[in-house]
């Protein structure tokens, strides 16, 4: 494996908040009185899918929470804690669901391989391929049958948000949490929202 030079970013780094603060002389300070962003977003972990580079935006503007295959797990303590952190402490109302064409964990679960311990997470996007079987199955092509499996694991994930003990809590308080679908796909560099592609109502809100 190359060996990467990291002094190179710290160095960028130093450029980086010199530029910063130029250009606007308060903006750590800002930052130091608090974050208040406006949604939660759940993204794959994958290095090609950067959610604020792709989306413009700025520090302070997003709460996240990255995993392989951007999974809503109900045992997951880590996304759990994140997820009543926005919703009960920050006051999101927003939650996206960020999935990627060209997901090595969706990939992986669908070729269903042993691969280690890593088996023990993707079967949460195996419990996904076996809820949509048929629909899968209809499609000739792999890659479009793994692209629609990219698709059906974010709405899958969402359903998981909804089954949370904080997503109800939320909506027994009368507050409105919008669910957000959205598919990015790094070989056009746009992202693609589910809800308006398979015009849902009102399951994602
Ligand atoms: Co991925």
């Amino acid at each position: 494996m190359c060996q990467i030079d990291l002094n190179k970013y710290l160095e960028y780094n130093k450029e980086w908040a010199a530029k910063m603060l130029s250009s606007q002389g308060d903006y750590f300070d800002s930052l130091k009185e608090g974050q208040s962003p406006k949604a939660l977003l759940v993204g794959c972990s994958d290095s090609r899918v950067s959610p604020s580079k792709v989306l413009g935006l700025e520090l302070g503007d997003l709460f996240v929470h990255r995993n392989i295959a951007n999974v809503v797990s109900h045992t997951d303590l880590n996304f759990l804690s994140v997820m009543q952190y926005a919703v009960e402490n920050l006051g999101i109302h927003d939650i996206i669901v960020y999935g990627h064409y060209g997901c090595g964990g969706i990939r992986a679960a669908y070729e269903n391989k042993s691969n280690g311990l890593i088996d023990n997470w993707l079967a949460n996007i195996k419990d996904v391929i076996r809820h949509h079987k048929n629909e899968l199955e209809e499609i000739e092509n792999e890659n479009d049958r793994i692209n629609k499996l990219v698709e059906l694991n974010v709405l899958e994930q969402i359903e998981n948000i909804k089954q949370t003990s904080i997503y109800k809590k939320a909506i027994g308080r009368g507050e409105a949490i919008r669910l957000h679908a959205w598919v990015f796909d790094f070989s056009t560099g746009l992202v693609h929202d589910l809800k308006k592609k398979y015009n849902i109502v009102p399951a994602v809100v």
